[in-house]
């Protein structure tokens, strides 16, 4: 894992690069993409990128993480109507291009496993991006989700809900209980797997997730035994972190070749 510490300006443009770099080379490559707030400096620099440097997205795809299950379809925190807003509907996607999974689904395991066939039968996904909660979830698997689990429903814990009331006017009784996410098997299998975490509230997570022992308890942990792991975090973020220094000396000294 190669864990970055920088400033929130420089870790965006530096996810945005990524992918900016993975669609020049390949055009038709698929994106995971994440809701939150981490992400949404990314998405700006990369629709900057589109609008002023012409990076194109008409020939990618893209699969979102997880989706509250039973909010109506106009709901503006539905993460079906955030991605599109904060980036699909900013770049030039093709429609259709972009897939989350079905929160409405009369029959959501059915839902679920018709999104795991979607990922696959698109070749899986190239760069995943992820945020990371404030207890070690990525995707929406709390803790105590199985380290070999696939898309399915879950139930948010109090902390998610709690933390995410402030995307529902601060109600928490507004926030779903149940969603549906991409399984960390389903995760693990991602190419690239690029996390961004900012603010002294992910501190524990973020020491937890690098330097912790992996366990079901601190779901990110399981991206330990993945090859190529970027942990993108600000230096609140990495508050706890053991190996500070090493990763600040190592990056200063990392090859300009090299990229991410
Ligand atoms: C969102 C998601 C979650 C968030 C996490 C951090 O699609 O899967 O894991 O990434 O809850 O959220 P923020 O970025 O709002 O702190």
């Amino acid at each position: 894992m190669e864990v970055v510490i920088a400033t929130p300006d420089e870790l965006a443009r530096l996810a945005a690069g990524a992918i900016e770099a993975l669609l020049r080379s390949r055009p038709e490559a698929v994106l995971g993409l994440a809701t939150g707030s981490s992400p949404l400096p990314v998405y700006e620099e990369l629709i900057r990128l589109h609008h002023e440097q012409g990076l194109s997205f008409a020939r990618a795809r893209a699969f979102t993480l997880d989706e509250y299950v039973g909010l109506p379809p106009e709901h503006p925190q539905r993460y079906r109507n955030v991605i599109d807003h904060e980036i699909a509907e900013r770049v030039d996607f093709s429609p259709g291009a972009v897939q989350g999974p079905d929160g409405l689904a009369g029959d959501l395991p059915a839902a679920c496993a018709a999104y795991e066939d979607a990922i696959v039968a698109a070749g899986g996904v190239d760069l995943q991006i992820l945020g990371i909660g404030t207890d070690g979830h990525v995707g929406f698997n709390e803790p105590g989700s199985s380290l070999a689990s696939r898309t399915r429903i879950k139930t948010l814990t109090e902390q998610t809900r709690a933390d995410n009331a402030r995307f529902f006017g601060g109600q928490l009784d507004q926030v779903p209980q149940h969603c549906l996410t991409q399984g960390l098997a389903t995760i693990m299998a991602a190419r690239h797997i690029v996390l961004i975490a900012t603010g002294r509230g992910k501190a524990d997570a973020v020491h937890q997730f690098v330097e912790g022992p992996v366990s079901a308890m601190w779901p990110a942990t399981i991206l330990q035994h993945h090859p190529h792991v970027t942990a993108l975090v600000d230096g609140a973020a990495a508050g706890r972190l053991q190996l500070a220094d090493y990763f600040r000396s190592t990056y200063a000294a990392k090859p300009v070749w090299q990229g991410l």
